[in-house]
């Protein structure tokens, strides 16, 4: 087989641009993994600089080249960027397309994850929420990603689907080998498998469709009356139930870390659980300080920016957690202010492929903090956190967090 988009050697690339960094890698004794990448800004790396590892690629670290590389599809395609590269690989949709194309699935998504469509969520969030975190309130611990933070995202897209509730450890074994696994065949075989449950589903709702995304989408028709391609079909569904499950339960772990080490912060949660507006605010904020996300693009054509040579098909990753700490945008940006009230951060991508599910994103984190405050309004890391139970790449978190509460005798 020919591999069309496999990045040329780095002889472009200038020697003093050439920096040892493998951003899968985690140094030992490590316990927030974001901290590799301010690492680099802290030791005054270039801006923008070229790594050999994982197939070699790019990294912007300036907020504003961060954003151009969201921006400017002419030069950073999302199509084909996996890093390191792998052939073929899944066009996802609309994630893995440019515009226009990326329009058709976009259009068909975006007006069920507007403000409006997601508090119509609210009240089966808030029911499921509960439901979880009473299984373990009573018990003064719990494993805040196993407990929670994994199966609450799953339960929100087997409702979007249109799935029965009881199928959460079918798609909870899924997804951990999907973002866990390291082991090649295992990978492949989880991806058949995956495709085979999201056929299976796709051909069920067609037959009989219910009032769920995916219904819409399968029975959708595009300008011609047609269904859309059965491929691009399964390829939408791959990627809504990849985009909302490692980002949202990665983020919560992040924001209930720090939650655990911060009364102030629990409190002033508790003091703004009735005033929607300086709720979001602070939530915003959790969201700017825990970007999880690192994005890839692929360059499309040789050419110059910011006159660096750039290669066709040289892959360029973008680390949002850098931007949301940019001096020159963010006062003060090492400090989380709960009251900030201009908050340009691009946690969720910006231009035209910013997030589609953001306000779903941040509702399950609101609503999780609303039911879990209410019922354990103080709790901490609990002293036998698990070592090296962190992890870098493309989205960046924890396999573990222990939490421990004071709970009342009965
Ligand atoms: C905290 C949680 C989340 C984070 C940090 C996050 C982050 C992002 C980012 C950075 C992008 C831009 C991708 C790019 O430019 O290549 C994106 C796109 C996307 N996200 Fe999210 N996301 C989250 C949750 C969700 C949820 C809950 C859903 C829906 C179930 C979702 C669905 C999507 C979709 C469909 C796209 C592709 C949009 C397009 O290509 O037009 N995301 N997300």
């Amino acid at each position: 087989m020919t591999l069309q988009f496999q990045p040329f050697p780095p002889d472009h690339v200038p020697a003093e641009l050439m920096v040892d960094f493998d951003f899968f890698r985690i140094p030992e004794g490590t316990s927030d993994p974001a901290e590799i990448w301010h690492d680099l800004v802290r030791r005054g790396v270039p801006d923008i600089f070229y790594t050999p590892h994982n197939g070699g690629h790019w990294v912007f670290l300036d907020y504003d080249d961060i954003v151009e590389g969201y921006r400017d599809h002419s030069i950073f395609s999302t199509y084909q960027t996996p890093i390191p590269p792998i052939e073929p690989f899944p066009v996802v949709q609309p994630q893995g397309v440019d515009p226009p194309e990326q329009n058709v699935f976009r259009r068909l998504l975006a007006p069920m994850f507007t403000p409006i469509a997601v508090r119509g969520m609210v009240e089966h969030l808030e029911h499921r929420s509960a439901e979880l975190i009473e299984r373990f309130a009573d018990r003064g611990e719990c494993d805040f990603i196993t407990d929670y933070a994994e199966k609450f995202p799953t339960g929100t897209f087997l409702y979007l689907f249109g799935l029965p509730e009881e199928r959460l450890p079918e798609f909870l074994a899924l997804a951990n080998v999907f973002f866990r696994s390291t082991d090649p065949a295992e990978r492949a075989s989880n991806i058949t498998e995956i495709y085979a449950v999201l056929d299976a589903l796709f051909r069920e709702k067609m037959a009989s469709p219910g009032d769920d995304i995916a219904s819409a989408v399968v029975n959708a028709r595009d300008e011609n009356g047609q269904q859309h391609k059965w491929e691009n079909i399964l390829n939408c569904g791959f990627l809504l139930f990849v985009a909302g499950l490692d980002t949202v339960t990665n983020t919560m772990a992040y924001i209930w870390r720090y939650l655990a080490t911060t009364p102030e912060a629990r409190q002033y949660f508790v003091a703004v659980l009735d005033d929607p507006d300086a709720f979001l605010r602070a939530i915003e904020e959790l969201m700017r300080i825990n970007a999880v996300s690192n994005l890839f693009r692929r360059v499309t054509h040789d050419c110059e920016y910011k006159g660096i040579r750039f290669r066709r098909n040289d892959r360029v990753i973008l680390p949002n957690t850098v931007a949301n700490r940019d001096p020159d945008v963010f006062d003060n940006p090492q400090k989380i202010d709960l009251d900030r009230k201009v908050n340009r951060h691009v946690t969720f991508g910006v231009g035209p492929h910013r997030c589609i599910g953001s306000h779903l994103a941040k509702r399950e984190v609101m609503v999780t903090l609303q039911q879990w405050l209410k019922r354990i309004p103080d709790f901490e890391l609990a002293p036998d956190q698990p070592e090296g139970s962190v992890f870098g790449g493309s989205v960046m978190g924890f396999t573990g967090l222990k939490l421990r509460w004071p709970v009342a005798a009965k």
